[in-house]
Formats: C-alpha cells, sequence, structure tokens
C-alpha cells in the first residue's frame, strides 16, 4: 500500500513546488530565453506556444511578463467560456498599451505583439499559460533590439577614401577594378554585400569573424564595359527587417573606342576636286578624337569637319588627292585621350584616279644604238587610273599618222617604225588621255645610226682646175657615229683607181684632199666615208673641170637695211668651179651745181668711183651715202680666173636721209678716196683757163705753165699712196688702191679661207709673193661684209 501512495505525494509535492518557484528569479534564469530581434520603431511578435499538453484540455489564461516585474503586462483569460471571447487585459503603462496578443488558428503560432518597439522594451520576455487541468507553461523570450552597422565606407586601392558624392575611379575598359566597403559595429553581425544594378557582385566577407571592422573588398579583373556611367553598392545588413545600410558610389569608367569605320564606298578619287569621306567611331568615353593618317603621315590642311556625342564621333575630312597617292593607304584613327592605347584604326586602300603620266621608252626587243634599217619599237609607257583609252604619238612636233606603206604604226600605245631611216631620228613624244585629262611625255630622243652619206649640197661638186696647180678638195659627210675613215678614186677614161700618196686631212666628217693630177684626162674623184654602221653608198662627187670665170650674180635688189643705210642682196652665180667672191662698186654720178660764175658743161655725166666692197656672199650694206647725191651701184662676181661679165648695174639711187655724224665723219677721212677728186678737179680747171689765156699770150710761158700743171696733176696721186699705206688692214677692201692690186691675193686669199689658217697662210705666199699682203681673219667670209 505505501507504494501507492508514494507517487501521489510526490506529484502534489512537484505541483506545489512548481507553483511556488514558478515566478521566482531563480526559475526564470533556467528557462531557455528564445531570442527575438526587434527593430527601434519597428513592431515585433513574441510567440508563446498555447497548446495544451492534452488535446481534450483547454486553454485558460495566459500572462505576460517583463523582466523581473512581479505584475504581469498583459493577460487573457479565458475562463468565462471559448477562446474567441476571452478578454484582454494591458497594463495601463506604455509598453501594455502597445501590446496585443495575437491568437491564431494554430494555438502553436500565438504571438504577443509590440507596436512601435522603443529602447526600453527590450528585455527578457515571460509568457505563462495555464489551462484547464494540464499543469501551467511558462515560455521565455529576450527581446533585443537590432543595432545598424555604421554606414558603409569605401576605399581605393590605394587605400584613400572615397568620399560621399564624389565618385571612384576613374578605371579602364578591361583593367583591374578594386574598392573596398567597410562597416563597424551592428549587432547581430552585419553582412556586407557590394552590389551592380541589383545583382549581387560580391557577397564574400574579407575581414575575420572576430574583427571589429567587417571589410569586404570588391575586385574585378576585368572592368566590364556594362559598369560605365552605373554605380556600385555596398550594402550592409544585420538584419532583413531593419533593411540594409547603403552606400552607393558612382563610377567612372573610361572606354575605349570599340567601333571605327570609315562609312564612304571606297570609290576612285579625283585630283581635280576635294572629296568628303567620313568616318565614325563610337564606344569610346570620354568621346575619341578621329584623326586622319594617309600613308602613315597625318593629313594636314584639310578641312575637317566634326561631330561629337556622348561617345560617337563622326569626322568628315575633305580630302584633296594627288596621283602619288594611288594605293596609299587612308587610316581613320579613333583614339581615347585619357586612355592609354585605348586607340582603334580603320584603314583602306585608296584608290586616286588621275591623268596619264607618260614616258617614251624604247622596246626592250630595240637594240641600242638605233641601226638604220632595224625595225623600232617605241612604247608609251604610262601611269593613270583609270587606264587610257587614247594615244597619240608625235615626232618633233608633228603628229604621227599611220602609213602602213611607209612601216609607220602608231597603234595605241605602241609606235613600230619599220625599217628606220634617218629621217625618223628626232624627237618623240606620246599623248595620253583618260578621264582625268591628258599629257605629253617629255621628249625621247632618238637617234639612229647611219653610214655615211654626202652632207645636203655637198653631193656633186665642180671643181675648177688651173694648170700646174694641185686641187684642193673638200668632201662633207654625215654620218652617225660622226667617227669616220675616208677613202678617194678618181675617174679617167680608163677606170677608176684609188687616190693613193695624196694629201688628207681628216677633221670628223671633212675630208680634204690635196691631189696632183698626174693624168690630164681625169674625169672626176670620188669620196668614200665609213663608219661603224656601214659604208657610204653613193660617193660624193668632184667633177673636174677647167676653171671658168664665174656667173654673174642674179637678181640683186636694192632694199632698206633695218638698221638704217641700205642693202644689197644678189643670188649668187656659179662659180666657175673655183672659189668665187662678190665685189660691190659704189660711184658717184651727181651732177654738180655748178660753182658761181662757172660753166658747168665740162664736168656732165661723168662717174666718180666712191669705193668697192668685197664679200663672201653677195650681200652688201651701205653706211655712208651722202644725202642729196645720186649714186651707181655694181655688183660682180670674181675668182681666180677673173670677174663675171658683165657687172650686174643697179638703178641710181639718191639718199634723202641725214646720215649720222659720226659715220660722215669716218667717211670722209678714210674711206672716200674719190673725195680727194674734188680739189684736183678744181686745180685742173684753174690750170686749163689760166693755160688758154696763157697760149694766146705767149706759147713760152705755156709750155712752163705746162709743166706746172703736169707737176701739179702728179702730187695727189703721190699723196694718195701715201694715204694707202696708212691704212690699216680692216680698210683695205675699201681702197681703190688696194683693191686694184690685191685683186688676185685676196681671191686667193677667200678660197683659202675654208682651210686651216697655217695652211691659208702656206698656200698664200705661195701664190702671190707681194710687199703689203695683209691677211683677212679667216672668220671674215663666213659673215656679210658690212660698209
Ligand atoms: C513610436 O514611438 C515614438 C517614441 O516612443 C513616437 O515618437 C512615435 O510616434 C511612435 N510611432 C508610432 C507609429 O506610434
Ligand atoms: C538576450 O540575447 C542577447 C543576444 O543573444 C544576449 O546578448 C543577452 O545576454 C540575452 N539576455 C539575457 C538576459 O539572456
Ligand atoms: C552632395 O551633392 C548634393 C547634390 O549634388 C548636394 O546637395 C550636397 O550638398 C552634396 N554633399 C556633399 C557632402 O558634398
Ligand atoms: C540592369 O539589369 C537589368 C535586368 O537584369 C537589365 O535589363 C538592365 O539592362 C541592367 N542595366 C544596366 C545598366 O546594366
Ligand atoms: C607613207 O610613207 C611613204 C614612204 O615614206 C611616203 O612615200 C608616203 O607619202 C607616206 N604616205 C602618207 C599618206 O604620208
Ligand atoms: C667612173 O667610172 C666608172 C667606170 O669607168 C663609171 O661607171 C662611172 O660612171 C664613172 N663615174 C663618173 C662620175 O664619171
Ligand atoms: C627706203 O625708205 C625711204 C623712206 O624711208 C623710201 O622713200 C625709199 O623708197 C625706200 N627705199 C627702198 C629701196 O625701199
Amino acid at each position: 500500500m505505501p507504494r501507492e501512495i508514494v507517487p501521489k505525494i510526490a506529484i502534489v509535492f512537484w505541483f506545489a513546488a512548481s507553483v511556488a518557484c514558478l515566478d521566482t528569479p531563480e526559475f526564470q534564469r533556467n528557462l531557455p530565453a528564445k531570442v527575438i530581434w526587434g527593430v527601434l520603431g519597428k513592431d515585433v511578435e513574441l510567440p508563446c506556444d498555447i497548446t495544451p499538453p492534452i488535446p481534450s484540455d483547454n486553454f485558460k489564461m495566459v500572462f505576460w511578463f517583463k523582466d523581473t516585474d512581479g505584475m504581469p503586462l498583459y493577460s487573457l483569460d479565458a475562463r468565462g467560456g471559448p477562446l474567441g471571447e476571452a478578454s484582454h487585459l494591458a497594463m495601463s503603462d506604455d509598453l501594455g498599451s502597445r501590446s496585443y496578443f495575437i491568437k491564431d488558428e494554430q494555438p502553436s503560432k500565438a504571438r504577443l505583439r509590440i507596436r512601435n518597439v522603443t529602447i526600453h522594451d527590450e528585455g527578457v520576455f515571460r509568457c505563462r499559460v495555464d489551462f484547464d487541468n494540464s499543469p501551467t507553461r511558462n515560455f521565455q523570450v529576450n527581446l533585443t533590439l537590432v543595432v545598424q552597422p555604421s554606414a558603409p565606407r569605401i576605399f581605393n586601392a590605394e587605400g584613400n577614401e572615397i568620399k560621399r558624392n564624389s565618385s571612384a575611379g576613374p578605371f579602364l575598359e578591361g583593367d583591374e577594378l578594386f574598392l573596398s566597403c567597410q562597416v563597424t559595429g551592428g549587432r547581430p553581425r552585419p553582412s556586407l554585400t557590394w552590389w551592380h544594378n541589383n545583382t549581387l557582385i560580391d557577397g564574400v566577407v574579407d575581414s575575420s569573424e572576430t574583427s571589429f571592422t567587417i571589410v569586404n573588398q570588391l575586385t574585378r579583373r576585368h572592368t566590364p564595359r556594362s559598369f560605365w556611367k552605373s554605380h556600385l553598392e555596398c550594402r550592409a545588413s544585420s538584419s532583413a527587417i531593419a533593411g540594409d545600410v547603403v552606400r552607393v558610389v558612382p563610377i567612372v569608367v573610361l572606354l575605349k573606342p570599340n567601333k571605327v569605320k570609315i562609312v564612304t564606298p571606297n570609290d576612285l578619287l579625283s585630283i581635280h576636286k576635294p572629296q568628303n569621306v567620313k568616318c565614325e567611331t563610337s564606344g569610346s568615353y570620354p568621346p575619341a578624337k578621329l584623326t586622319w593618317l594617309l600613308d602613315g603621315k597625318p593629313i594636314r590642311n584639310a578641312v575637317v569637319t566634326e561631330e561629337v556625342t556622348d561617345s560617337f564621333t563622326g569626322s568628315i575630312i575633305s580630302l584633296n588627292v594627288v596621283a602619288d597617292n594611288d594605293g596609299k593607304d587612308l587610316v581613320c584613327r579613333a583614339n581615347n585621350p585619357r586612355f592609354p592605347g585605348g586607340s582603334l584604326e580603320d584603314r583602306r586602300q585608296i584608290h586616286v584616279a588621275y591623268p596619264p603620266k607618260v614616258s617614251v621608252k624604247l622596246d626592250s626587243g630595240v637594240n641600242s644604238p638605233v641601226k638604220e634599217g632595224t625595225d623600232v619599237t617605241l612604247r608609251c609607257d604610262s601611269s593613270a587610273r583609270p587606264s587610257p583609252y587614247g594615244y597619240r604619238w608625235y615626232h618633233d612636233g608633228h603628229l604621227v599618222a599611220l602609213n602602213e606603206s611607209g612601216g609607220v604604226l602608231p597603234i595605241d600605245h605602241i609606235l613600230t617604225l619599220k625599217s628606220i631611216q634617218k629621217k625618223s631620228q628626232g624627237q618623240y613624244a606620246c599623248f595620253a588621255t583618260n578621264t582625268e585629262g591628258g599629257s605629253y611625255s617629255s621628249p625621247f630622243d632618238l637617234i639612229i645610226q647611219y653610214a655615211p652619206r654626202c652632207k645636203k649640197g655637198y653631193e656633186v661638186m665642180r671643181v675648177g682646175i688651173v694648170k700646174h696647180e694641185p686641187l684642193v678638195v673638200q668632201c662633207h659627210v654625215d654620218s652617225i657615229p660622226e667617227d669616220v675613215r675616208f677613202s678617194w678614186t678618181y675617174n679617167t677614161s680608163k677606170g677608176v683607181f684609188p687616190v693613193l700618196g695624196a694629201k688628207m686631212h681628216n677633221n670628223g666628217g671633212v675630208s680634204t684632199l690635196h691631189f696632183n693630177p698626174s693624168t690630164e684626162d681625169i674625169d672626176s674623184l670620188s669620196c668614200w666615208a665609213t663608219n661603224d654602221v656601214g659604208k657610204q653608198e653613193q660617193p660624193c662627187l668632184f667633177y673636174i673641170i677647167p676653171a671658168e670665170t664665174p656667173e654673174s650674180p642674179r637678181h640683186c635688189i636694192l632694199r632698206n637695211a633695218s638698221h638704217g643705210g641700205l642693202e644689197v642682196a644678189c643670188v649668187a652665180g656659179a662659180d666657175g668651179g673655183l672659189h668665187q667672191s662678190f665685189v660691190l662698186e659704189v660711184n658717184d654720178v651727181t651732177i654738180p651745181s655748178p660753182p658761181p660764175g662757172v660753166t658747168t658743161l665740162s664736168d656732165q655725166g661723168e662717174a666718180k668711183l666712191l669705193y668697192r666692197a668685197l664679200g663672201d656672199k653677195p650681200m652688201f650694206r651701205l653706211h655712208s651715202l651722202h644725202p642729196g647725191r645720186e649714186y651707181q651701184i655694181m655688183v660682180y662676181a670674181e675668182n681666180a680666173k677673173g670677174r663675171s661679165e658683165p657687172p650686174v648695174l643697179l638703178p641710181s639711187v639718191r639718199v634723202e636721209a641725214e646720215i649720222p655724224a659720226d659715220t660722215l665723219h669716218e667717211t670722209d677721212t678714210t674711206t672716200r678716196p674719190g673725195s680727194e677728186g674734188y680739189p684736183s678737179s678744181r686745180q685742173n680747171l684753174t690750170v686749163i683757163l689760166v693755160a688758154l689765156t696763157a697760149a694766146a699770150v705767149l706759147l713760152i710761158v705755156g709750155i712752163v705753165a705746162t709743166a706746172v700743171t703736169i707737176a701739179c696733176r702728179k702730187t695727189p696721186a703721190a699723196a694718195r699712196r701715201q694715204t694707202t699705206r696708212r691704212k690699216s688692214s680692216d680698210d683695205l677692201e675699201m681702197s681703190e688702191a688696194g683693191f686694184s692690186e690685191g685683186f688676185q691675193r685676196r681671191s686667193a686669199q677667200y678660197r683659202a679661207s675654208m682651210y686651216g689658217l697655217q695652211e691659208t697662210e702656206d698656200r698664200i705666199s705661195r701664190l702671190i709673193d707681194g710687199p703689203d699682203l695683209i691677211l683677212a681673219p679667216v672668220s671674215f667670209s663666213q659673215q656679210n661684209s658690212e660698209y
């Protein structure tokens, strides 16, 4: 029996004991407490399970106590009826008024809601649940307020803090990005995360569990373009209800251009006008600068129009190209000046339309130098875009026409000259045309080598022979190369023989032969020359004829010379086989006006030789004519055989204009031997009158007077001879006396003047032996004589 009583006593004791110790602090300390986090100013719910331990049992009462307060702050009494009608009783203090017990559908989820939590609400709450039959239950809840961490601080890689309102960076696209976010404090220990565009990008805290400061370092190996113009967020969160403490940091990201393109179609560019080429770039921040390069060099002096928006840059260049730019690269370079290495370029090869640049070349198949008789092909090499569509060929400035029979074939850029002749020598140029224009090549000198041939005008000559005189014959040939060898032959009735043992002097294309004809019946001499190309085909011929006097000059005209004075010009006649020269004689045929008191009868019609002029050509100039006087002019030719007959007589002339004083003066003193005749004729007249008077009076006196007269007449002649001796060599031809004496001599001079000076001297001294021989300069024969 006592065994049954013991449990009963134990239960009663336990009940009593439990009731007794339920509200003691000791009891409360031992009760496990569930931690509930509350946030200042927000509502919090403290759970209290009111489920009866036995289903049949019923919930009776709930009491809420806080901390060690003996008085409940809230109660719910269901003793009078069902739970729904239970009465709520909040104590009239602040906390009680903000509290309300929520009976849930599920009794296990019943809870006390406290509105607008204050700092004083923090503490340990006890919920005591009484049932009808089951024993009372107690639950403890530890309400703790959440403490937000400090505002996050952001630091850059250098450890410098990013201040509020300022942004982080700049970061280079593709480069590393580093930012560190730090918070201190916070209960519970907060989480620290990095966000971009509401996407978590780093949720790993880098500091240790125990450190006071919580750090999250954001590291990006390659800063993505998507970070451009955006911001990052560092969020510190202690509790979801409390919300995050957020720090937003704008970041500056520099972008390199990711697109650059020359958008204008790559058409042919003309050199004649500037053309717009457009380039566009995008993707750069700040906007890229566009630069243009041509053939690796920046383009200068070009008009460039720019268009810049946020990250787009457009550039239109007004491009002036030259022919040399053809095939070169045009580069459009986009460069972000703030981004080291942040440049991108587009390049294209440009094609420039330009007029032809042409040059004439000998075709590679042609041997140079070109020899007569070979076929020659000239090529007109051109550089042009587009290709030339037309060619023309020029020879010495004349258009070359197609002549198939003549072997001249200008076909497009090829000029073929078949079996080329010397006359095709000269300067060749070609002209090519395309859409951009046309241009001439510089002249190409086509030199044609050819065998010697007689120089024009020297093919057939007549050489006069003078008995016992050696023949001097000159042969003139043309050839390229000019280096020639000469050989001479002569024809007799017996045949053709080479000239041997004669003196031959060769100088370039001229051979001078000194030949002593041994046989009398020699017909002709032939001169042959040979060079590298070949032998002369036709010899230069010299017919040997007996020397004759020359023919008279023909077609003489008298005209006003361009610089004043008069000019006489004739055409030379045949020279009779010898060198001929020309003589001009001027006579004064003025009818003198009678001196006062003297009759004029005796002088009427008398012509006085004023002067003679000698020239290598029948051309003369007269300066020294006196105005108011009348002159007779006569021209004839002379050679070693004699003078031409009859002389050409020109119509008489009268000069009206005054001759300049210095010319007159010179003429009076040196070149007018005839003027000396005036005192002579006046004296003459006086003498006749005196003689007539004397004869009438006395014969002896007359004889004496006659003797005196003769003496007087001789004096001027003697004086004249003296004058002659004083004359210089230049005046020689103008002197009447010198002329008549020097006739033979000077003719020889002219024959010789075409030879060397030494030879001239030799020859003349052999021909003539005169005491006052004066040589004319060798060059004299080449110019017109002027008087
Ligand atoms: C919460 O309490 C504070 C002070 O205790 C008070 O200023 C505030 O108005 C209350 N808020 C609400 C919503 O009752
Ligand atoms: C309540 O909970 C907090 C946080 O866990 C703790 O620091 C505090 O000591 C607790 N208070 C009591 C009375 O248990
Ligand atoms: C931050 O910027 C805002 C507006 O841009 C300005 O009103 C504010 O004063 C700035 N704060 C600081 C600390 O510079
Ligand atoms: C932010 O994210 C949304 C959705 O993920 C996206 O549509 C939007 O383009 C993003 N914005 C930026 C600036 O990346
Ligand atoms: C063609 O060339 C030949 C030989 O040189 C010449 O005789 C002829 O006149 C030329 N024809 C024309 C049309 O020039
Ligand atoms: C020279 O003689 C040859 C033969 O005797 C003859 O054929 C030729 O015509 C002659 N030439 C001259 C220029 O007389
Ligand atoms: C020379 O010119 C003059 C006037 O200047 C003129 O009277 C004379 O007829 C001209 N003589 C000749 C030959 O032309």
